[in-house]
């Protein structure tokens, strides 16, 4: 440092080592750089210190006009490193939280002991209501939704189950606890989006009606309280229960392939009539009877029929005109046959393991 011997010494000195640590603070890059510079300007050894002692030496008249300016340079480069502090210090807490962000398609992917384009896929339900709308549209059908939650009109008395009627029973119904009791409700199955598309459409009518349902059910190798099915409804002239058959055998062969076949049973349904239960050959046993199909073979999928008559009045289709078919079914059920699952309930268990086996992909 050059000697300071006078007033000009010491203002040319004091100006020389604010433009060096001005620029300093200004080159540093990280907090460290900075925190290294800090003795410098605010340290017990700095040169301001210096400059201060100094001030002693100078004739009276000289000191405050000196000591305004040392002082204003040491305020000014303070403001500068502290500006300087907290603008990196914020750069740093950004790009340490940049850097601990868990990557979970970085881990997924390393399960699976793939490199790239393993990033996750749709739900095996999902992917199954998207194939099954396909192949309904490809067949000429619309693909309508309605609301989970129903009036019991809806879910139950247009499809001719009046109140108190036994086949009530047939359905655990969570009721919800809005206006009068038991008139709101989670919808038990998919049949009252049918009386919606009938009392907004004119036949003829082809539409399947994809959706979740939800029943008092205690989960078990076949069932879910949240499940889901896929509704389908044809109404036209001249539809008979050979129509019906046609249409879910050649459904059964376009999802399974030929080795898996389909039964109808007879049935009761209060919304059809004649109405049939549909069964498929159990996949995981291949027909011979294990704990899934409870040893009968056969798993069921849903049920149809021929829509009865005092549906289509219910709904102000005139039943003399128009004849039509229904049927529903469990899309987890399908799925749970299509990669044989002994037991549905992987489908909401979310295990990883599960989803990184090779036949859900
Ligand atoms: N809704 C019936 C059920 O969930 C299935 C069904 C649909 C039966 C259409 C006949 C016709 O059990």
């Amino acid at each position: 440092m050059v000697e300071i011997n006078s007033y000009d010494d010491l203002v040319a000195a004091a100006n020389e080592a604010a433009q060096r640590f001005a620029a300093k603070i200004d080159s540093a890059i990280s907090v460290n750089e900075l925190m290294e510079i800090e003795p410098g300007i605010k340290g017990k050894k700095s040169a301001f210190v210096e400059f201060r002692k100094f001030l002693g030496r100078l004739e009276p008249d000289e000191r405050p006009s000196a000591g305004a300016i040392v002082q204003e340079i040491v305020s000014n480069l303070n403001q500068a490193f502290d500006t300087k502090f907290q603008a990196l210090k914020e750069i740093e807490r950004k790009i340490s939280l940049q850097e601990d962000r868990l990557d979970l398609t970085e881990v997924i992917a390393g399960l699976a002991g793939s490199p790239v384009g393993m990033r996750g896929k749709l739900h095996p339900v999902t992917q199954a209501r998207e194939k099954l709308e396909d192949t309904f549209l490809g067949m000429g059908f619309s693909v309508e939704e309605g609301p989970e939650i129903e009036t019991d009109w809806f879910n139950f008395e247009a499809l001719n189950i009046p109140p108190s009627h036994p086949a009530r029973g047939m359905w655990d119904t969570f009721y919800l606890d809005i206006g009068e009791p038991e008139t709101i409700l989670l919808r038990t199955h998919t049949s009252p989006v049918q009386v919606r598309v009938m009392m907004t459409q004119k036949p003829p009518i082809y539409s399947v009606m994809p959706g979740r349902c939800f029943r008092r059910d205690t989960p078990d190798a076949r069932h879910l309280a949240v499940f889901h099915q896929i509704e389908g409804l044809v109404i036209d002239k001249g539809i008979t229960f050979a129509s019906l058959a046609g249409t879910i055998d050649r459904f059964t062969t376009a999802y399974f392939g030929p080795n898996i076949h389909a039964r109808l049973r007879p049935a009761y349904f209060p919304f059809t009539e004649p109405s049939a239960e549909f069964e498929i050959n159990c996949t995981i046993c291949e027909g011979h009877g294990c704990r899934t199909c409870s040893n009968t073979g056969w798993i069921e999928l849903g049920g149809c029929g021929m829509v009865d008559p005092n549906v289509f009045l219910a709904v102000g289709i005139d039943p003399e005109e128009w004849s039509g078919f229904a049927f529903g079914f469990g899309i987890d059920r399908l799925v749970q046959m299509r990669y044989s699952l002994p037991d549905i309930r992987v489908l909401i268990e979310n295990d990883l393991r599960h989803s990184m086996s090779s036949r859900y992909n």
